[in-house]
This record gives structure tokens, C-alpha cells and sequence, in this order.
């Protein structure tokens, strides 16, 4: 077959990996090669033990990797040879200088227009994938269109809207696809290649074109929408616990407002993964640097609310647990962020974990694909953090369970002989609402729920 277009993806991570993928299995007359200068990624991606664990990747990696599908890391032969170019690199929260805590640190990105600048023989088409405050691709334009070769870079802004665990649902059948370009007739003339790409398989409406600024905010405006959704439902949560109404019911009774819908309306012990805040972090910088101090406030508040959760959870644990975790095992189900990934980057976890080791409790951590992160996590914590993969095993010989991650597996656990197996009295907080709580309560469980009445045997 000949090959139609050679695309390249900068950046092998959990955005570049699955979104090419998803290319070269839906479009087979297209080379996809991704580069990464980690190499001990780009190893795992060329075995048979993928990086990122998501729901039907494995497959797809599969009937692709070698086809049409390349993983390497020279990122030099890549530029030279592809006319279409992914930037899909980290851009976490800056930890230094100007901004720091807050802005979103752009040195990766920085690093990859140069590279590109450098190796880049003939024009390219560079698309930001990465999520990046607004007016970034002005830089990267800048900075590309500095050559003395006269090469023509145009740069384009196409967000990842994925979430980890449905990646290759979401990728599959997306909500939809924004492209963002300038409206010159360059800028329409790259933005209507990548229309291309997409429409192999997304139906043409799905696929929305903007100016490239709209697009770059739409991103992080998307993201601060859904964690502020689920901040609202968390405050509500907390109000809940002091009247006995029950969240459930209330996020079940507003979402069926179809002008509100049902959906990031599960209270939780608070939303994690390596976006949500760092994403409203960079919102909330912008709207400082441009003075607009009440709107900075508003979005910040969407991260207290979510501190607040955490924080709430444990001090639930501490009054219940008779003011006093020493020495008592506790047991954590789940570390991962959300459940159907490994990913472990903001997840709760690793602050309720370390919070109890504060307390001077021991801790037992169960997940099912997440350990190998939360050890990497909880590195410094030593002999207080144990690991054990199996969840009935882990929460033998505990005073408590605490459910952090909403994996499908613990609904279905044999809680009679767990709860047999574990110290009296036996406490069970459950930090996604995910078990029978009746059901617990009736075995002997002291059963502490997100934003419903305690059930409770004292
Ligand atoms: P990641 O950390 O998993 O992957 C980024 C990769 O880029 C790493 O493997 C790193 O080694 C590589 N890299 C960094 N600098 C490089 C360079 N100069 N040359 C080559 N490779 C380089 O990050 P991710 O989760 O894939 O996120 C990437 C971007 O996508 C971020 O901006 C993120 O906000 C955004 N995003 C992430 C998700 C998600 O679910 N994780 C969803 C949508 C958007
Ligand atoms: C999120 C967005 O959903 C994606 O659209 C976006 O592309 C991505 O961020 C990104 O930019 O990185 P992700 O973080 O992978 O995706 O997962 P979500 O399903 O959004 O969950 C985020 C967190 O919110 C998890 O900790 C989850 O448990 C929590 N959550 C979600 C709740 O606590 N309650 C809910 O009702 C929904």
C-alpha cells in the first residue's frame, strides 16, 4: 500500500501512545511513528508489557506496531522524515520561578520546537496536542518561523479531550474534535489536512473548527467545567452529612434536569489524575495575569472544595476511629486515580496514605493495576506502607477499609468473611459509594459513607 501521509508524534506518553494508535488502526494508508527520549518507555511500547494499561489498547497496539504503527526514540530521523507533527509532551505545573505552583511549566514544549526547528528539512504541520494555556502556539510559531532556511511551520491547536481508562472508547467515538487555526489561507490549508486525518473515522459534524486561541482555552475550560461539577457535587456532600439527606439522591434528583444532566455528578473523596488541577491552576494563572482577581478566585475555589474533601475524609476516620489512628492497620482499597488505569499522578491516595501515616497508622494498599505506582509513590514512607494486590488479603487483621478507587472487583468482594477477618470494631469508609452499605452495616460493619448518615452499631 502506498502510504498516504507520514505522521510523528512527539511525546510517548498516555495521550501520544493511544491517540496514534487509534490513527494508524483506522487509517492504514497513514506511517505513524511515535518518538519519546525516554527510551525505557519507548521499550515498553515495542513489548509486549504497554506502558499505559487502558481497556483495548493491547489489541490495537498489536494489530498495528510494525505495520503502520513505529515506536523509536530517534527524534531527529522522525522530524526529517514526517511532514505532520504531534506535540504531545508533558506540560505539568511549573515548580519554579515566575509562576511557580501555578503556571504551567513549558520547557518540554520549549525543547520540541526547538528540536523540530533544528532537524526540520521541508514544511511541517506542527499540532499541539498537549494541553497548553492560551496562546502558547503563538510562541511555538514563533520560534519555528526564526529559521534562516525559509521552511514554512504552520501550527495548529488540537486538544485531547480523552480520559484515562475509556481512552480508546473516547478516542474511537469522541463527543468531538477541535482544530484551531489561524484563518489565513495557510492556516485553513494545514487545519483542513488534519479535517482529513480525523475523518477516516469521525463523522464530519463531530469535527469543529476554530480560531487556534478559542481552541486553547476551550481545553482548559472543559476540564475546569467537569472537576467544577464534581466540587459542587463534594460540597453538597458534606451539607448532606449534616442534614441526612443523601447525595445520592440529590445528585440523582438534579441530574435528571436534562438542562444539567447526570453525569461527573458522584461525590468522591475528590477528583485526582495528572490534568484537573494543574489545568485550573494554569485557568486561574491566566486570569491573574490578566487581572481578572475574581474569576481567578471563582476557579480557585474549585481546587479548595477538593482539598477539602480529602481533608474532610480523614478527619471523618480520626472522630470515628475514637480520636486515635496509632498503630491501627488500615486498609486502602484502591490507589489508582480512577479506576480502568494504573495511573496514580494526584490520585487522593497518595494524600489520605500519607495523612494516616502522619497519624502514626500502618497501612495496607490494595489495587489491582496501580501498586507499581503507589510503591513509586509512597517511596519515602518505609515499613509503615505495605502492599498487597489481593483486596480480602489486605484487609485482614485491619481496624479499617477505606474505598479510594471505584474499581468494579470490590463490589463484588465476600465482605462476611472479610469483615471476620478483620479487628472489632470494624470501620468500612467507603470514598466512592460504590458498596452495599446496608448490606456491610448488617454483617457488623460501622459503615461511613461519602454525604449519607453513618450506619453505625455504638
Ligand atoms: P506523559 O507524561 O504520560 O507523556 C509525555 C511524554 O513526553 C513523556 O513520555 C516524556 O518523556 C515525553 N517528552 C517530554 N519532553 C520530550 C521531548 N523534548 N522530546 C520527546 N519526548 C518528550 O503525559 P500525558 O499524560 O500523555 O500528557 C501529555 C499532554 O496531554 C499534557 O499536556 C496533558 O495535559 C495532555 N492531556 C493528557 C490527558 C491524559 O489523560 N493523560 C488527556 C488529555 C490531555
Ligand atoms: C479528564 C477529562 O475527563 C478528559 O476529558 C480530559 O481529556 C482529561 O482529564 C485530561 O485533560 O487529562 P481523566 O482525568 O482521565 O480525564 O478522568 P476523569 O474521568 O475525568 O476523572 C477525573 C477524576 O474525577 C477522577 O479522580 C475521578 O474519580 C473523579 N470523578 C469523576 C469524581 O470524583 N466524580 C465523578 O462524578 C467523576
Amino acid at each position: 500500500m502506498t502510504v498516504e501521509k507520514r505522521i510523528l508524534c512527539i511525546g510517548a506518553g498516555y495521550v501520544g501512545g493511544p491517540t496514534m494508535a487509534m490513527i494508524a488502526h483506522k487509517c492504514p494508508q497513514y506511517r505513524v511513528t511515535v518518538v519519546d527520549i525516554n527510551g525505557e518507555r519507548i521499550a515498553r511500547w515495542n513489548s509486549d508489557r504497554l506502558p499505559v494499561f487502558e481497556p483495548g489498547l493491547d489489541e490495537i497496539v498489536r494489530d498495528t506496531r510494525g505495520r503502520n504503527l513505529f515506536f523509536s526514540t530517534d527524534i531527529p530521523k522522525g522530524i526529517a522524515e514526517n511532514d505532520i507533527i504531534f506535540v504531545s509532551v508533558n506540560t505539568p505545573t511549573k515548580t519554579f520561578g515566575v509562576g511557580a505552583g501555578m503556571a504551567a511549566d513549558l520547557r518540554y514544549w520549549e525543547m520540541t520546537a526547538r528540536e523540530i526547528l533544528k532537524y526540520a528539512k521541508s514544511p511541517k504541520i506542527v499540532i499541539e496536542k498537549s494541553t497548553l494555556p492560551v496562546k502558547t502556539a503563538l510562541a511555538m510559531e514563533r520560534i519555528l518561523n526564526s529559521n534562516h532556511h525559509g521552511i514554512a511551520f504552520d501550527v495548529l491547536s488540537n486538544p485531547e479531550f480523552l480520559a484515562e481508562g475509556s481512552a480508546v472508547r473516547d478516542l474511537e467515538s469522541p463527543d468531538r474534535i477541535l482544530i484551531g487555526s489561524e484563518q489565513t489561507e495557510e492556516g485553513l490549508r494545514a487545519r483542513d489536512t488534519l479535517v482529513e486525518i480525523y475523518a477516516n473515522w469521525v463523522p464530519r459534524e463531530k469535527i469543529l473548527t476554530s480560531n487556534i486561541w478559542s481552541s486553547e482555552l476551550s481545553k482548559l475550560v472543559s476540564n475546569a467545567f467537569l472537576a467544577q461539577r464534581i466540587s459542587s457535587i463534594n460540597a453538597i456532600s458534606a451539607l448532606c452529612e449534616k442534614t441526612d439527606a443523601d447525595v445520592t439522591e440529590v445528585s440523582r434528583a438534579v441530574g435528571m434536569d436534562s438542562r444539567i444532566g447526570p453525569k461527573f455528578l458522584n461525590a468522591s473523596i475528590g477528583f485526582g489524575g495528572s490534568c484537573f488541577k494543574k489545568d485550573i491552576l494554569n485557568l486561574v494563572y491566566l486570569c491573574q495575569h490578566y487581572g481578572l482577581t475574581e474569576v481567578a478566585d471563582y476557579w480557585n475555589a474549585v481546587l479548595r472544595i477538593n482539598d477539602y474533601q480529602k481533608d474532610r475524609f480523614i478527619l471523618t476516620m480520626i472522630n470515628a476511629m475514637f480520636h486515635t489512628l496509632s498503630d491501627k492497620k488500615i486498609c486502602l482499597w484502591g490507589f489508582a486515580f480512577k479506576a480502568d488505569t494504573g495511573d496514580t499522578r494526584e490520585s487522593p491516595a497518595i494524600y489520605i496514605a500519607r495523612r494516616l501515616v502522619e497519624e502514626n497508622a500502618r497501612v495496607v494498599v490494595s489495587d489491582p493495576r496501580a501498586l507499581e505506582n503507589a510503591r513509586a509513590d509512597l517511596r519515602d514512607t518505609g515499613a509503615d506502607v505495605s502492599y498487597v494486590e489481593d483486596p480480602a488479603e489486605a484487609a485482614r487483621g485491619c481496624h479499617a477499609l477505606c474505598v479510594l478507587t471505584e474499581w468494579d472487583l470490590y463490589r463484588h468482594q465476600d465482605f462476611e468473611k472479610i469483615y471476620h477477618s478483620m479487628e472489632k470494631p470494624a470501620f468500612l469508609f467507603d470514598g466512592r459509594n460504590i458498596l452495599d452499605h446496608e448490606m456491610c452495616f448488617d454483617i457488623g460493619f460501622n459503615v461511613y459513607p461519602i454525604g449519607k448518615p453513618p450506619l453505625t452499631h455504638f
